[in-house]
């Protein structure tokens, strides 16, 4: 059987990590004044720096061989063309056929060409959006919705919540977002007590709608409603459905035309190219989401078409696994100088932490590799202000994703331009460290930190989309290396079955949980009056 850590690349790599551990970058720039241009390229709206990485050419030609070898091509393959590549749920994963917007077919491995559906599911949400956003469609006391709940977790949450904030200047005026994810009653508490139930419209978003801490929101929205303005025969008026569950929708009272389906072949942390994205839809108009799922169709082009030393997502698939295997990185920083994204590090760190966070192969086999890194951050210029110290002086080997817009909010040219000198100058000063002093003073900054620095043209959708999608194709790539499974998520899993167990075993005293479990449980109960 291949064993990855066996291969001639592998210790190739290995080798060359102990060689070059005590490069300096800053040293291959003088080596090679060409070195920006050559480790930088642009992609539509994206344009990519990795040139300050601890990566000589040597290194990088063998992580371009790792890639060469690995299974990348027949995988990729079978992603876009409807393959069961998710082995353990028996599905494919087609969320790029979400975002097809050529004319091609795309068939899922049972034969069936997709795309009617998903034609079927846009031409919905563009006959719902109009209707919410031109006012054409109203409570039930004849006025038009102001606000927009979306009630989901997870992949049912994140994906439109940091969509919907990173385009909150293109959004309908009249019209408030809300997203509502945690259990925790003070969520939709704090939500609720401003809203009026006659101009709010709920959307319960949640692929098998038979998530816990949805349907208990859910609930309470519906109970909320009920209690303060329409009747039974109203909720219809108020709540929709982004569901692959209709029966389940139906059974809470949403209407069936209301239902906006999707399917089980999409990922739950890739769903906001489907009906998922509902919230987006709504705010930026179809027109905008459209243009989101441009972007990224743009992506899965270049992902698909480029040779590898010039793909984006494989050039940033294996500077992550030299750090995370080679360099023993275990954390990976997403840092945003962009207000905006300030949802993006949440957003990226369930896609990479859940799609990555595995530990055996895709034959079930335990690997003798690390997988996905710890995946965190927030935006510039606060994160400054608070981790970036550890980052510069501290133990701890942290490479960093920096992130901006170049066009600056209209009006507001001084603060974007502070915004992008602070981020420039603090990637130059992780490579560069502090010049004067030896190596123990402690004004002393080591550098040699390493940073990619990803800029947009513009924070439109289009661009966004196309993020988005270059981190799902730079996880997929990790994950095909490491032979693993990036689309299923059984450590989720248990801990939902468990929640349910306990919780409807909360009235009886149960023994068969540990005797932490069953202390705890009893603090509980007490609490509770059982
Ligand atoms: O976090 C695990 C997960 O299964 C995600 O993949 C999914 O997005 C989320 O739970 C919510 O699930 P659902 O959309 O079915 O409510």
């Amino acid at each position: 059987m291949f064993q990855l850590t066996r291969s001639v690349t592998w210790q190739a790599l290995q080798r060359l990590q102990q060689e070059t551990e005590h490069d300096r970058i800053r040293d291959y720039f003088a080596a090679d004044p060409e070195r920006f241009d050559k480790m930088s390229l642009r992609v539509g709206g994206l344009f990519l720096d990795y040139s300050k990485h601890q990566i000589s050419d040597a290194v990088l030609a063998k992580l371009l061989e790792l890639a060469d070898h690995s299974a990348l091509v027949q995988r990729r393959a079978q992603m876009f063309s409807g393959d069961i590549i998710n082995v353990t749920e028996d599905r494919p994963v087609l969320h790029t056929a979400l975002r097809n917007v050529s004319d091609q077919p795309v068939y899922h491995a049972d034969g069936k060409d997709v795309m009617p559906e998903i034609h079927r599911s846009w031409e919905q949400i563009h006959r719902f959006s109009d209707a919410v956003r031109s006012g054409e469609w109203t409570g039930y006391s004849g006025e038009r919705i102001r606000d927009v709940v979306n009630i989901g977790i997870g992949g049912s949450d994140l994906g439109p919540n940091m969509a919907c904030r990173a385009l909150l200047d293109q959004r309908h005026p009249a019209l408030n977002f809300h997203f509502v994810s945690n259990v925790d009653g003070t969520h939709i508490q704090k939500v609720l007590k401003d809203l009026d139930p006659a101009t709010t419209l709920f959307i319960v978003s949640t692929k098998t709608f038979s998530t816990q801490e949805t349907l208990l929101n859910a609930r309470t929205a519906r109970r909320w409603f009920l209690e303060n303005a329409g009747e039974d025969a109203d909720i219809g008026a108020h709540f929709v459905a982004a569901s692959t569950n209709r029966k389940a929708a139906r059974e809470f009272g949403i209407r069936e035309e209301n239902i906006f389906e999707f399917w089980a072949w999409v990922g739950g942390r890739y769903s906001m190219w489907s009906s998922i994205g509902l919230p987006i839809a709504l705010a930026i108009g179809f027109e905008g989401f459209m243009d989101m799922l441009r972007g990224a169709h743009e992506m899965d082009r270049h992902f698909l078409e480029a040779p590898n030393a010039e793909n984006m997502p494989v050039l940033m698939a294996l500077i992550g696994i030299w750090y995370i295997n080679f360099v023993g990185a275990e954390t990976h920083a997403i840092v945003p100088y962009d207000q905006a994204l300030h949802q993006l590090p949440a957003f990226l760190q369930q896609l990479d932490m859940e799609s990555n966070g595995k530990s055996v192969d895709i034959f079930g086999h335990p690997v003798n590799y690390k997988t996905g890194p710890i995946v965190w951050g927030q935006t510039g210029s606060n994160g400054q202000h608070a981790f970036f110290q550890l980052l510069h002086q501290g133990t701890r080997y942290v490479p960093i994703d920096f992130i901006a817009s170049l066009k600056p909010e209209p009006g507001f040219e001084e603060h974007h331009f502070a915004l992008l000198t602070n981020m420039l100058a603090q990637a130059n000063a992780f490579m560069e460290g502090s010049q004067t002093g030896s190596r123990l003073d402690p004004y002393s900054c080591p550098g040699n930190r390493p940073s990619s620095t990803l800029l947009l043209d513009e924070l439109t959708p289009r661009n966004l989309g196309a993020l988005i999608a270059l981190y799902e194709h730079k996880v997929f790539v990790q994950g095909v290396i490491w032979n693993i499974n990036s689309f299923d998520q059984w450590g989720v899993e248990l801990g939902k079955r468990i929640a349910g167990e306990i919780s409807e075993r909360i009235d009886t005293n149960v023994t068969d949980f540990d005797p932490s479990t069953q202390g705890l449980l009893h603090l509980v109960r007490e609490r509770f009056g059982n």
